[in-house]
């Protein structure tokens, strides 16, 4: 691959860095070689513990059984709030700023501190209790980070539901994991429009008999309906609330958070988190990655109900004491220099976003980041999806004007933190690659045979080891973790994604190898879509896959068959659009829908995906074997009906 370019160490991180290239392969190297002391280490610089752990690491990847840090005890809002009060209490904890420009606010340490505590105590006086599950289904206020660490400090697992998501979908996430108590705003407003929470969470809860308490943020004062014995007002409440509430000590291993997310079958699966591994992870990653100093300004756009919003906006930040900015907005509101427009108004040093927003952003044109000087930027960074080289290169010499080093990094859900990455100081990049593994991380390539792959090649991406932050299980389903991640490939962490390693020992992650899609940078089960479409009367049956797509990396191309008798037309489709908005939330809409009065399938029955989704990326040339289907002729009518893009 001799015309990929690379792009050194910039000098001023030669100068002024906390990693450099012979750090990093040294640290590399003792993480490897001694994982016990290199953990062991991090953990006393990184973590207050309330009592030390009796053994660093304690996991068996063939019954998924992972443990960090047994037997310490900790808090993780004591670590990302109370422990920076001494030295930092004045210091801005938050920079929020609202989707209006006007509107923006700063939270200090201390302030973090009161507003906490007050929220803590307000779910205590819900009656919850250590270990009782919370949903939050929050707009990007700060009062979202306030009910994350609330949670925490009690030992309340919460459990963060995308704004975006359906009444659908968060009822089956309340019920999956059994919440009582959600916490939600009467709207969420973004770009400019509105989005319902307290209706939708009113509308998800007609199904959720055990919820008990909706804890409702009045944001924008707008009519909701009210049941007196249920909801209850968050700002009137916060006012009787007492500044003082303690910690609760919890064990290492104690969860912290389930995240749900999507898979290739069935409904969404609750990721859990725990305590003393996830924060470790998150903060020594954020540190390391972002080459965060004392004083940086630090902006991660994701949203809070997503992952890189708990471990990068949330938990790996405070627990640093960095200064973490809070968005609720969008890229391209009140118009396409927004993002550009922040950087300057509150001197971001550090900024890390998706690349389906920089190829909306780079279509816009040049001006809109012109106009911004940007001279605070020191760092930029994507997470997601794979980058295109073309986006990669915009982004560092438009936004970052090349004295900004990119770092595009690896990680999922089921990781908790950053898997690989450069880091600014230590690696040379390569548009479009991961690069290398972080501390303590060791990623393998398997053919399809399961044998290592050694040297420059591709496979299937796994880790042969585990980390603190993996997740420990899908909660109340462990033979489910067990099938997922660690059957296919024994003794391996399998990530589901592909990749190839170049000749420098450098990753490029090729994209998910099982049926779930990335449609700008959010995760979406094939699965979950397909069954949300034959909840109509008209639909026989389904095939949903994902299709290249300029700006949002993948977008859902669905093949619907129609019950006999039913013409298809373009108000069905519009129903059918509908129906998924209704069932899952709009991010999961098929851009394209196929009438196919027939799908490839095998003799036995089980539908091709492979050759669905060659004619969905037009790669008409390369079907492959379809002397096994079950009726040929079908892919002829699929690509003759094909639809243009
Ligand atoms: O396919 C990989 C892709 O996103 C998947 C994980 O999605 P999720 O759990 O929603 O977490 C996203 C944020 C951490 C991965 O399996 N992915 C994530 N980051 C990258 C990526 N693909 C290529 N390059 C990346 N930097």
């Amino acid at each position: 691959m001799s015309d990929i370019k690379t792009y050194p160490v910039p000098q001023q991180y030669l100068e002024h860095t906390l990693i450099n290239n012979a750090q990093y392969e040294s640290m590399y190297q003792a993480s490897i070689d001694d994982p016990e002391n290199f953990w062991a280490e991090q953990a006393r610089a990184k973590i207050d513990w309330e009592k030390p752990w009796d053994s660093v690491m304690n996991v068996d990847y063939k019954k998924a059984h992972i443990r960090w840090f047994e037997g310490a005890e900790l808090n993780v809002c004591y670590n990302c709030v109370d422990r920076h009060l001494a030295s930092k209490a004045d210091q801005t904890a938050i920079i929020w700023e609202g989707d209006d420009p006007k509107n923006d606010l700063s939270i200090t340490y201390r302030e973090l501190h009161q507003k906490v505590s007050r929220f803590a105590n307000l779910l205590k006086s819900r009656n919850v209790k250590k270990g009782d599950r919370v949903c939050i289904y929050m707009p990007m206020i700060p009062e979202v980070v306030y009910a994350m660490l609330a949670c925490a400090r009690i030992g309340a697992i919460h459990s963060v539901v995308f704004g975006g998501f359906s009444p659908e979908s968060l009822k089956s996430r309340i019920l999956d994991s059994d919440c009582q108590v959600v916490i939600t705003a009467d709207e969420g407003l973004r770009g400019g429009k509105t989005v319902p929470l307290k209706k939708n969470a009113d509308k998800a809860l007609e199904g959720c008999p055990n919820v008990h308490s909706v804890i409702v943020v009045k944001y924008t004062q707008a009519d909701i309906a009210w049941q007196e014995s249920r909801d209850v007002d968050y700002y009137a409440s916060m006012e009787a609330m007492s500044d003082d509430c303690p910690c609760e000590i919890m064990s290492a291993e104690d969860p912290l958070f389930i995240l749900y997310t999507s898979g290739s079958t069935g409904q969404p699966k609750g990721v859990l988190h725990t305590s003393g591994g996830y924060l470790l992870y998150a903060a020594l990653t954020h540190q390391y990655v972002f080459d965060y100093h004392d004083g940086d300004v630090y902006w991660c756009t994701a949203d809070a109900g997503w992952i890189t919003g708990h471990s990068y906006i949330v938990y790996g930040p405070l627990a640093n004491g960095a200064t973490t900015l809070v968005f609720e907005g969008v890229p391209t509101y009140p118009d396409a220099g927004r993002f550009w427009d922040v950087v300057d108004k509150h001197q971001v040093n550090i900024f890390y976003t998706a690349p389906t927003a920089i190829r909306a952003l780079m279509g816009q044109g040049n001006e809109f980041v012109n106009r911004a000087s940007r001279s605070s930027l020191r760092l930029l960074g994507t997470v997601g999806e794979p980058i295109n080289p073309e986006a990669w290169e915009w982004y560092h010499q438009v936004v970052g004007e090349t004295r900004c080093p990119i770092v595009d990094t690896w990680w999922q859900t089921e990781t908790g933190g950053i898997l690989l990455t450069p880091l600014p100081g230590a690696t040379q990049l390569k548009p479009g690659s991961a690069t290398r593994p972080f501390f303590g991380i060791e990623p393998a390539l398997l053919d399809s045979d399961g044998k290592t792959v050694e040297g420059a090649g591709s496979g299937a991406l796994v880790m042969a080891r585990s980390w603190p932050g993996q997740m420990r299980t899908v909660y109340g389903d462990h033979d489910r973790f067990i099938s997922t991640y660690f059957s296919q490939y024994p003794g391996y962490y399998f990530t589901g994604d592909g990749a190839r390693r170049d000749e420098d020992g450098y990753y490029w992650i090729t994209g998910r190898m099982d049926d779930v899609l990335n449609v700008s940078g959010h995760r979406l089960g094939t699965a979950e879509i397909e069954s949300a479409l034959v909840l109509h009367e008209s639909v026989a049956e389904a095939a949903v896959v994902g299709f290249p797509h300029d700006i949002k990396g993948q977008g859902v191309y669905a093949y619907v068959t129609l019950m006999s008798g039913v013409d298809p037309s373009d108000a069905l489709k519009q129903e059918l659009i509908k129906l998924v908005n209704q069932e899952i939330g709009p991010i999961a809409k098929p851009e394209m829908i196929q009438w196919s009065p027939g799908l490839p399938k095998t003799r036995s029955g089980k539908i091709m995906r492979r050759i669905l989704r060659k004619i969905a990326s037009n790669e008409l040339d390369n079907l492959g074997d379809t002397s096994t289907l079950a009726d040929p002729s079908v892919v002829e009518q699929l690509i003759k009906h094909r639809l243009n893009q």
